[in-house]
């Protein structure tokens, strides 16, 4: 059977959890696709690190060229976050006829509309399920199920860490920063927190939902973004004695012809669907003309339940029409058996 070869850049929380489901069950992407796959190649900053998963130290480079000009690696994992250089390095890998995969929003949501037409032009595959609501698949939903529908409505608690945060400082009077410092040890919190806490993370979030849900390119650019700084015990018990509680809220609405988004603490009545989400949890609530309301709900960071979305997006593209007619290639030329 055929063996894929991927390229892995980051072996950090996520690129960690990717390695440790491949390892768990081995057999689960080629009894689904009918591909095996190898983690050929991975990319780090430090080479001797002490890292969450063993990995032969020869699959290890700092030089991203060795993996993305590497001829015999067909899909690329890219879960190293940043902006820029990571662009380049996406659409190198585009061009070269990779498919990728990406967990990274701050890409996405600057870049995505970009970057899906160069795929396209290339004839490849690129998904980011992994970069909105960690585990949840609300992006398949919103362009698969929910997409004839007329959206009105995306609301929802999509970071994380300033769910975690709001939560403990709720229900058991922790201090922010405290808190703040566990959920980065959790492995929740970006490498710059502030994009967290600030609300940054959750705007991202929210203009790739907005973009989906509404068939249109959103900007972050026009998300109104407030995070959480400003949330002391104070405001919390003043919420509390209104019979509320504070939740970090993203919103995206269609309001005549445009499309409203925006990210800021509110005080939800404890009988909210949202109210209820507590800890690393995210949930999205979707208001469709046809569909009434929707709710996802599950694990919207860390390092396993992130994993599951970014091997998901990676068994999209092995069952993809490209990848198969890339084996009939290779099976006619007598390569593959
Ligand atoms: P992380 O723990 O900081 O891991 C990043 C990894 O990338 C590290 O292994 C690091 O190498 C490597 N790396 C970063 N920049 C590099 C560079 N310039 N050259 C070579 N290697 C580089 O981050 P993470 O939490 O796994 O997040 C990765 C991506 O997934 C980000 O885009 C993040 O927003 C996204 N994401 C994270 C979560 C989550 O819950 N953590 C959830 C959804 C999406 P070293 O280990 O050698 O430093
Ligand atoms: N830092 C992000 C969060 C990771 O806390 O939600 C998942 O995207």
């Amino acid at each position: 059977h055929p063996v894929v070869k991927i390229g892995l850049l980051g072996l950090g929380t996520v690129g960690s959890g990717v390695v440790k489901m491949l390892e768990n069950h081995p057999e689960a992407l080629l009894e689904r696709s009918g591909n095996d796959v190898e983690i050929t190649k991975i990319l780090v900053r430090d080479l001797d690190k002490q890292r969450a998963v063993d990995v032969p130290r020869e699959r290890l480079t700092q030089n991203v060229a060795e993996i993305i000009q590497d001829p015999e690696i067909d899909i690329i994992i890219e879960v190293m976050g940043g902006e820029e250089e990571t662009k380049q390095i996406v659409l190198a890998a585009l061009e070269q006829g990779k498919h990728v995969v990406t967990a990274n929003k701050d890409l996405i949501a600057l870049h995505g509309a970009e970057l899906s037409r160069i795929a396209e032009e290339n004839g490849v595959e690129l998904h980011y399920e992994a970069a909105v609501a960690g585990a949840i698949p609300i992006l398949r939903a919103l362009r698969q199920s929910m997409a004839a529908d007329q959206i009105v409505e995306v609301m929802g608690i999509v970071n994380g860490t300033t769910n975690y945060i709001l939560s403990k400082m709720t229900g058991e009077g922790a201090s922010y920063d405290e808190v703040l410092a566990e959920a980065q040890m959790l492995g929740y919190a970006e490498a710059d927190p502030y994009a967290d806490v600030s609300g940054l993370d959750a705007a991202r979030k929210m203009a790739i939902l907005a973009s989906i849900a509404f068939h249109r390119p959103v900007a972050l650019a026009d998300v109104a973004i407030q995070g959480i700084e400003k949330i002391t015990q104070e405001k919390i018990a003043a919420a509390r004695a209104q019979g509320g509680v504070i939740k970090l809220i993203g919103r995206a609405q269609r309001v005549g012809a445009d499309v409203l988004v925006s990210v800021g603490p509110m005080v939800l009545s404890n009988d909210h669907p949202l109210a209820l989400v507590n800890d690393s949890y995210n949930a999205v609530h979707v208001r469709g003309e046809a569909l009434g309301e929707a709710m996802f709900y599950g694990r919207g960071a860390g390092m396993m339940p992130t994993a599951s979305a970014v091997v998901g997006d990676l068994l999209a593209v092995l069952r993809s029409p490209q990848m198969a007619q890339g084996h009939a290639e290779l099976r006619l030329a007598g390569v593959l058996r």
